[in-house]
């Protein structure tokens, strides 16, 4: 018993496994199923069909031997005459009529074999019947009768339907008036292996058309798998270097279509990512090269003969700059890959006029090196305290960022403006703005990437790595904010950030 079902399990495990042995058996399944449920149907509808046929010929030999003994004037000398032809007329029927008065029997057809407990409890009255036999008059008699026919199975296997029925004759010259007492049979042998003949054709059908079924599912199923095959085909063969190709959408099946699609997309954004990953560290790797090769040529410079003690103090103070630079790169890059880790932000309401008073008071020193004036201006709502929802140590590292930009560009003479704007649904916004030359429409989506720097001229200087802004944008995406620029060639460079409020709950 157990390594039986052993097998069977293994065999369930191999089908849930198999998509086309999963659709093969499924259609194979399904169409034999309908057919048996056809076939049976056929099945049952003869049977009644062969059941009403057999009433019918009873009814109606009932009818012709009634009709038959009143042509001969009722004569019951008649009767053995008349069942003779009658039984010659109709080959599978058999014949017994009995005088009811007189117990006597007037005549029985050769095999009619029938014992009496075997006949139907209930007689029909034959004078009653139409003069034609029809099916719906069969039916309708059966309806005010009950079943008109009883089935009587011989000891040798044979079967019979059978029909009673009474037909009281009338007195005639002299003799008194009697009752005849008929009992009809018809053997449904025949019948029955036309059923048995029927069945045998339906299983021939059944089986016939489960292999049909199952062959035109295997060959779907093929055509299903061939498809998914050539997908999983495709993407397998799509690597780190060809990232570029993609999935063939012509004469791909309608239902795939949308999964191509979704597979491509994703590749589209992996090159992206992959693309900007390799620019990051081909950029990288060169911003380091710089300040390195400044630190190696003034300590190779400076060990090339004697110095006095000055002259390596003045080097060492040179290279302590680079350093500086080197450490707040690192530092800056370490924020941005923490920050593409999403940390969780330590958001609380921040006073806006503390914290920009925080900014300002950083830069004052700067700015009055440079002779630019520092401006800010906190609006508020009415009743209310001019606040933000943010990381407040965040916030100040954003707008310090784009501060440090501004006195880099604004002009001696000019002022940067810092503007805070919270809003009634809890969003707020933030601008500084800077006189001085535009940033060119052309650079202004990309300089929030990492280490970009739109002027050329400065590109290779030591000043700026081009990761303020970088870390600018993911400040603002870590609130789930927006930083943006506007700069033209008529009015101060602008940057915006959106801070949009405290977020709402899920559950609420
Ligand atoms: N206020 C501004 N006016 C004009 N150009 C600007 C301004 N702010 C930024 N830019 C341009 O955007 C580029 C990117 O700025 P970002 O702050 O990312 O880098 P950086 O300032 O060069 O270096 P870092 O901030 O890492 O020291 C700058 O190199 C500059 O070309
Ligand atoms: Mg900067």
């Amino acid at each position: 018993m157990k390594p039986a079902g052993g097998a069977l399990q293994r065999l369930a495990r191999a089908l849930r496994r198999s998509l086309t042995a999963q659709i093969t058996l499924a259609v194979t399944l399904v169409s034999g199923v309908i057919i048996l449920l056809v076939g049976l149907t056929m099945d049952r509808i003869l049977a009644s069909e062969l059941r009403e046929e057999s009433e019918l010929l009873l009814v109606s030999s009932l009818m012709i031997l009634r009709e038959d003994l009143a042509a001969s004037g009722n004569d019951p000398a008649a009767v053995p005459r008349l069942v003779a032809r009658a039984v010659q007329r109709t080959r599978r029927l058999e014949a017994e009529v009995v005088d009811e008065q007189q117990g006597r029997l007037l005549a029985k057809s050769r095999r009619f074999r029938v014992p009496p407990a075997a006949l139907p409890p209930q007689a029909l009255a034959a004078e009653t019947l139409p003069s034609e036999a029809t099916v719906p008059q069969t039916e309708e008699l059966a309806q005010r009768y009950g079943p008109l026919t009883t089935l009587w199975i011989a000891p040798d296997g044979v079967r019979y339907r059978v029909l009673r029925a009474r037909l009281p004759l009338p007195a005639t010259q002299g003799q008194p008036p009697r009752t005849l007492q008929i009992a009809l049979a018809v053997e449904t042998t025949p019948t029955r292996e036309l059923r048995a003949h029927n069945r045998q054709n339906l299983a021939v059908a059944l089986c016939v058309s489960a292999a049909l079924a199952g062959i035109f599912g295997l060959a779907i199923a093929r055509e299903i798998v061939v498809s998914v095959r050539r997908f999983g085909a495709t993407a397998s063969r799509i690597g780190a270097s060809d990232l570029h190709e993609r999935m063939p959408l012509e004469g791909a099946p309608t239902e795939l279509v949308e999964s191509t699609q979704a597979f491509n997309h994703m590749l589209d954004r992996l090159q992206n990512a992959f693309d900007r990953l390799s620019a990051f560290s081909s950029d990288l790797a060169h911003d380091l090269r710089t300040p390195l090769g400044n630190l190696l040529g003034e300590a190779q410079v400076a060990l090339s003969r004697p110095r006095s003690a000055e002259e390596y103090r003045a080097v060492l103070e040179s290279a302590v700059e680079e350093y500086e630079r080197l450490s707040r790169m690192i530092g800056n890059m370490l924020f941005l890959a923490r920050a593409d880790r999403q940390p969780a932000l330590a958001a609380h309401w921040v006073d806006l006029a503390e914290a920009l008073q925080r900014v300002v008071g950083y830069f004052e020193l700067l700015a009055e090196e440079h002779r630019v004036v520092l401006q800010m201006r906190v609006q508020a709502l009415p009743g209310a305290e001019p606040r933000v929802w943010a990381d407040e140590s965040m916030l100040v590292r954003a707008v310090s960022n784009l501060v440090s930009n501004a006195l880099r560009y604004a002009p001696a003479g000019t002022s940067i403006q810092l503007d805070a704007q919270p809003a009634t649904d809890g969003s707020c916004t933030i601008r500084v703005a800077n006189d001085g030359p535009p940033i060119a429409p052309e650079h202004q989506p990309r300089i929030f990437e990492r280490f970009y720097r739109a002027d050329a001229a400065r590109h290779h200087s030591a000043s700026g790595s081009g990761l303020g802004l970088a870390i600018v944008r993911s400040i603002l995406e870590l609130h789930g904010g927006t930083a943006a620029v506007h700069s033209a060639p008529a009015g101060p460079t602008v940057f915006i950030l959106r801070f949009p409020g405290k977020p709402v709950p899920p559950s609420s």
